[in-house]
């Protein structure tokens, strides 16, 4: 038997000042840590106004996580500590685990037009928190595109129809799907019971529920109810969405601007490492 996810909460994303001056709207952050575990943050970065991207995010340490950035538009360019470069261009994925440390600077390849993207935080738990930096880098041409009922799914993690998106073998066993649903259509998709699961709306409108209570809308966050399938319908508008889930960690979260470790003394440590100039570790 089925079980629809029902909708726990709608929350609205809120403006937000980033890096060196970033505006931005962030859809859940450290107020919602517990309740979307594993999940920390999304950021929504959407302006065609260079003033509100161009000073980007300088250097600045992660530890304990892994940041995941999805380009939609516009180009982004990441350097970081342990030699690695590179730009993440419109379709685009990365998948950085931080691990025991990275320090990177995320700044705009370009000086106008349309940059748009998406960041999330997703937590390591305890025994990965100190892992070895890495990193899984997708072009648009690796991510399947799945048609399913007429709504168009772009499979960045996860599996739908038997079609496995690239980005694998993540601690926290996600699925990241991007998903177009046209007017007037039903999209149902199957998601793991016990798995914290959210939809955050990217365009148009639609019900996110079987019971149709709620309409939702763009730069709203949908987080539901346990269950094994979610269900969306439009009606004479078009939706489009990241539908994500993952394995909940169910540990404390002790958590200080990049860096988020289980306890004080251990984000104490790297604080201190970051300044004394230890904090990025021998990979072995
Ligand atoms: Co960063």
């Amino acid at each position: 038997m089925t079980n629809n996810r029902k909708i726990l909460k709608i929350l609205k994303s809120k403006p937000t000042i980033e890096g060196a001056g970033v505006r931005l709207n962030r859809a859940f952050g450290n107020q919602e840590a517990y309740l979307l575990d594993p999940f920390l943050l999304l950021d929504d970065f959407h302006s065609d106004n260079p003033n509100d991207y161009i000073a980007g995010f300088p250097d600045h340490p992660h530890r304990g996580i892994e940041t995941v950035t999805y380009m939609i538009e516009g180009k982004f360019e990441h350097k970081d500590s342990i030699g690695n470069k590179g730009i993440i261009q419109s379709g685009d994925i990365q998948w950085m685990t931080a691990g025991s440390g990275i320090i990177h600077s995320e700044m705009p390849f370009q000086e106008k037009g349309l940059l748009w993207g998406f960041q999330l935080w997703c937590n390591l738990p305890q025994k990965s928190k100190m892992m070895n930096p890495r990193y899984q880098e997708i072009t648009k041409n690796e991510i399947p595109v799945v048609t399913v009922n007429g709504s168009e799914v772009r499979v960045i993690s996860g599996e739908i129809n038997g079609i496995e998106g690239p980005v694998k073998d993540i601690i926290i066993d996600p699925e990241y799907l991007d998903v177009s649903v046209p007017p007037m259509t039903i999209f149902s998709h199957k998601v793991k019971t016990g798995y914290t699961t959210f939809a955050y709306i990217m365009e148009g409108e639609g019900y996110f529920d079987l019971d149709q209570d709620t309409f939702v809308k763009d730069k709203e966050l949908v987080i539901f109810k346990d269950g094994d399938k979610i269900t969306v319908n439009t009606k004479e508008d078009s939706v489009r969405f990241l539908l994500i889930s993952g394995k909940p960690i169910k540990e404390s979260i002790a958590w200080h601007g990049p860096i988020v470790m289980n306890t004080q003394e251990e984000l104490g440590i790297a604080f201190e490492e970051y300044r004394n100039g230890t904090f990025i570790k021998q990979v072995t």
